[in-house]
């Protein structure tokens, strides 16, 4: 079990402006990215967390409900981690994301209803292939959030995110997945893909969603 040792001086004083920034750059222009923003204890934590994980946490990652792993290994490998709050890190990651939540609804009116989000470990090779967090008209996932937790990445190490504007879009936005590194952005409208990682990659990738109950139900996460 990992200590919380958040400053909360610094937790409470960041977050409005962290949260003010993503909120106008998804108004204006629908993602947005922030190195160094998460706040430095919340980081701490959950590199803590991410270093003290035995293997046996990751699963391999999976597209969607009914694909195969072999078809999926061509568009992505890497492994995940479901958070669902069992550690004191991972219940201060839920708390943050739960504040950034309540912050872009009444900023933002975007009724976001619920989240959910993974811890990913990229091996030496793994990627993840162009695609989209979520479909036109499911309606589900709303908004992609994505943490990195690497401390010193060199550009050697690859392993970049590329944030497509648009399908057509080839060029990108490169992004170093940098420890504390805050990229959010429209799950629907942006193509993204992970590059060949050269060493092992950590991140937290997290959809915050719309509710999507039905008669009662909600649905699980895929
Ligand atoms: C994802 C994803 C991006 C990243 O998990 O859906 O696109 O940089 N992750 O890890
Ligand atoms: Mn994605």
């Amino acid at each position: 079990m990992v200590n919380n040792n958040i400053n909360h001086h610094e937790y409470d004083e960041g977050n409005p402006g962290l949260f003010a920034r993503i909120a106008d750059d998804i108004q204006e222009k629908g993602f947005s990215i922030n190195p160094f923003a998460l706040p430095l204890g919340l980081s701490g934590s959950l590199l803590d967390r991410i270093n003290t994980m035995g293997d046996d946490e990751f699963v391999h990652a999976r597209i969607g409900r009914e694909q195969l792993l072999m078809k999926n290994q061509f568009v992505r490998k890497n492994e995940i981690c479901w958070i669902t709050g069992e550690t004191n890190a991972d219940r201060d990651w839920l708390q943050w994301t739960g504040e950034m939540q309540t912050f872009l609804n009444r900023r933002l009116l975007l009724g976001l209803f619920s989240f959910e989000s993974h811890y990913s470990h990229y091996a030496e090779g793994d990627f993840y292939k162009r695609h989209v967090d979520a479909h036109k008209g499911d309606a589900n996932r709303v908004l992609s959030i994505v943490v990195y937790l690497n401390p010193e990445w060199l550009p050697e190490s690859a392993g970049e995110l590329v944030i497509y504007k648009n399908d057509s879009d080839q060029e990108g936005i490169k992004v170093t997945p940098g420890f504390g590194t805050v990229v959010v952005f429209l799950s629907e409208d942006f193509p993204h893909e992970v590059i060949a990682t050269k060493r092992d990659r950590y991140a937290i990738a997290g959809w915050f969603r719309l509710n999507s109950s039905v008669l009662g139900r909600i649905d699980p996460p895929i």
